[in-house]
């Protein structure tokens, strides 16, 4: 059997310097543990706008459909802000998501006790947190039609179409009850069921679904705007919180937070089993390209290679070994290496990117030798 495929996108901004780090967890687990991967890497967002002037070639797309699994960067820059819509980076991204079909996307917001103390909350609020955010990815207002700025009289008007059918919402909604039972067996369903008509379609679906197929599993359902509230004030009582593409790409970036830093946070993105029984997958950091601190050596490469450990553990059937790789990173926080999101005291020198890959390179080592 031929090795499992690969296909890595660095995208733009802090994108690249991320990725090299997890290249060199890629070839660890080549050469320690046997795990070896055909990796081919492309051009996603600004830089292919830059070479080929679409954010994504076709070429592109297509090697993503065949491969096994894609890892991504980040998209997106300043550079960029003026480009029409069509050919912006983040078209490049959402192109991805779309045509792949990866409806459900794993946010976990874990809170690693080195990092406790350096979040924005309290240490009891978030010690020991271990969230799971599932965002539908592929419908809602990122997709709807109509959509367009158009002109009414003599103003403009900019519209866009929160849409769900049936099928979408029920599709998502398993997705969350099969990990929840993985899990603490409960699931938190959010949307705005008290204004739009989408959301009560949403609350319905998924308390059919439940009903039907999940009844074992303990359901409550929150509207959005209560559930950001709850999440900075009690996050511990959620266990997997299931909701649409926009508020979930609200309250992902909100849970994020709640870990201690954005640079902390991996993704998955998964769609149907391909005919190997797979499943159509794409991995990426939550945070973006960070242009402010791009090319310098300070980004945080844990989201990134966290990232990895999830398409070990959803990709390839490897839990073990993306514990391992999980493992190592919480004993690099734990000896007090850090990036310099990751500092408390304005005097401690922060470790710079590839430091970073660097300790957990040898974290793994150490590991071996346990
Ligand atoms: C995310 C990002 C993307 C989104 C952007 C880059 C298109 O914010 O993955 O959360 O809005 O989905
Ligand atoms: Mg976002």
């Amino acid at each position: 059997m031929s090795n499992p495929s690969l296909l890595i996108l660095p995208g733009d901004g802090i994108g690249p310097e991320v990725m090299a780090e997890v290249r060199k967890i890629i070839d660890w687990f080549g050469t320690r543990r046997g795990l070896a991967f055909e990796v081919s890497e492309d051009l996603v967002g600004g830089c292919a706008y830059d070479k080929h002037g679409t954010p994504l070639t076709d070429a592109t797309m297509a090697k993503a459909q065949e491969v096994d699994a894609v890892l991504l960067g980040a998209v997106g820059g300043p550079k960029y802000d003026s480009l029409d819509f069509s050919v912006k980076p983040e078209r490049g991204l959402l192109r991805l998501r779309k045509e792949m079909d990866l409806y459900a996307n794993l946010r976990p917001a874990q809170c690693f006790d080195a990092l406790a103390d350096f979040s924005s909350l309290k240490h009891d609020v978030v010690a020991g947190l271990d969230i799971m955010i599932i965002r539908e990815l592929t419908s809602g207002v990122y997709f709807g039609e109509p959509r367009g700025i158009i002109k009414e009289g003599n103003e403009r008007v900019g519209i866009n179409t929160q849409r769900y059918t049936e099928s979408e919402i029920a599709r998502v909604a398993r997705s969350a009850f099969e990990l929840a039972r993985k899990r603490d067996n409960r699931v938190c369903s959010m949307e705005k069921a008290n204004v739009m008509e989408s959301g009560v379609l949403w609350r319905d679906v998924v308390q059919e679904v439940h009903d039907a197929e999940y009844p074992d599993v303990e359901l409550s359902h929150m509207y959005a705007d209560a559930g950001a509230m709850q999440l900075t004030r009690w996050p511990k009582q959620f266990d997997v919180i299931v909701t649409d593409n926009l508020f979930g790409d609200l309250l992902s970036d909100l849970a994020a937070m709640l870990t201690g830093s954005l640079g902390m946070l991996p993704s998955a993105s998964l769609g149907a089993p391909m005919a190997n029984g797979r499943p159509k997958a794409l991995y990426e950091p939550v945070h973006g390209s960070a242009p402010d601190i791009a090319g310098q050596g300070k980004a945080n490469p844990c989201a990134c290679i966290l990232s990895f450990a999830m398409a070990l553990r959803y990709s390839f059937d490897q839990g073990d070994e993306a514990t391992r790789l999980e493992q190592a990173v919480q004993q690099v926080l734990a000896d007090g290496v850090r990036t310099a999101d990751l500092m408390q005291s304005a005097g401690a020198t922060p470790a710079t990117t590839s430091q970073m890959g660097d300790a957990v390179i040898a974290a793994l080592d150490a590991g071996l030798q346990a």
